[in-house]
């Protein structure tokens, strides 16, 4: 049985074979064909802890396009603020569907519940990273530029949970990536030792000065400066990033034509101003709507991959 708690779970064949049906689905959907039911009867499970706009939505719609249906539970509903135990949860839980997004804090737990399941366990992001945000990216780009190759994507904020799965997402392709920066705020070790260890060739540029590193960017990527969780750093975050917004001053120091992309919900006026992501290089809405067509390919792939278990 697959699942995707990290990027690290799956090699760049995968990655390829689930954007190839993600696009695959994409066309068919936009060719008119609505329904494929190729997950006729299948059950979709949407556990979470924080709260969600795209990520719950476009699972909710895939599985529908896809012949099945969905539901959600709070972290409260589903017991996992203590009435049970979270193995019981994830056993019971996984029993009665064919798969389950969860979004969490904790890396861990999801990392817990898969130990329990009995069926594909998806991240939908943790503190830690955003596989399917990362793919979704991946596709996104594909299909704007027509390939990876040598692409310079450069991310200007938080190293957060995205700029990790960014970064996991460039070694296994052949996109150059670089993160910009505070010193306190790159990339951390750990996830950094971790990287190198399943990747060595990995080409990952982090550096400080936002307008330096954008010079040669096909693309500028930023993300919100304090994520859910860390509402109380929000202030001392506002005044530490301010260098590092992506506005029409910083987009003028990159090469004419340079796209910007962003993970959604942004803070408009903090990392990002109006004219750039409403700007006509801004692909921030085909990446939001891609994360529908991501989930449909990702479903299917899973549900093919653990078929034989
Ligand atoms: N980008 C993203 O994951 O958005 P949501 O938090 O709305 O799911
Ligand atoms: N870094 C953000 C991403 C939201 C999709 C967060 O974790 O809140």
């Amino acid at each position: 049985m697959r699942h995707l708690i990290s990027l690290f779970d799956l090699s760049t064949s995968d990655v390829g074979a689930i954007l190839d049906l993600a696009l695959e689905l994409k066309r068919n959907l936009k060719a008119g064909e609505r329904r494929h039911a190729i997950l006729e009867g299948h059950v979709l499970t949407q556990l979470f802890e924080k709260p969600s706009l795209r990520t719950r939505a476009s699972f909710d719609a895939a599985i529908v396009h896809l012949g099945g249906s969905s539901q959600f539970m709070s972290s409260k509903e589903a017991g996992l603020e203590g009435r049970e135990s979270l193995a019981d949860v994830a056993r019971v839980v996984s029993s009665f569907s064919d798969a389950v997004v969860l979004r969490t804090f904790s890396q861990k737990l999801i990392e817990e519940f898969a130990e329990h399941a009995s069926c594909p366990v998806i991240n939908g992001l943790s503190d830690d990273c955003h596989p399917c945000q990362a793919l979704t990216d991946l596709l996104t780009l594909r299909e704007v530029f027509g390939n990876l190759n040598g692409l310079k994507l450069v991310y200007v904020g938080d190293g957060n949970n995205v700029a990790a799965s960014l970064a996991v997402a460039a070694a296994m392709t052949e996109l150059e990536l670089t993160v910009c920066a505070p010193e306190s705020y790159q990339l951390p070790e750990s996830f950094l030792t971790q990287l190198k260890s399943a990747w060595p060739d990995v080409r990952l540029v982090q550096s400080t000065d936002p307008k330096q590193a954008v010079g040669q960017a096909d693309v500028v990527y930023t993300d919100v400066w304090a994520s859910m969780g860390q509402e109380e750093e929000a202030s001392e975050r506002k005044r530490v990033f301010a260098p590092y917004q992506v506005n029409a001053e910083l987009m003028a120091a990159a090469p004419d034509g340079c796209k910007f992309m962003h993970d959604l919900p942004a803070r408009r006026g903090l990392e990002v101003t109006d004219d750039v992501i409403d700007g006509p290089n801004s692909i921030v809405f085909q990446q939001a709507e891609n994360r529908m067509h991501l989930a449909k390919g990702l479903l299917v792939w899973l549900m093919k991959e653990s078929s034989g278990d």
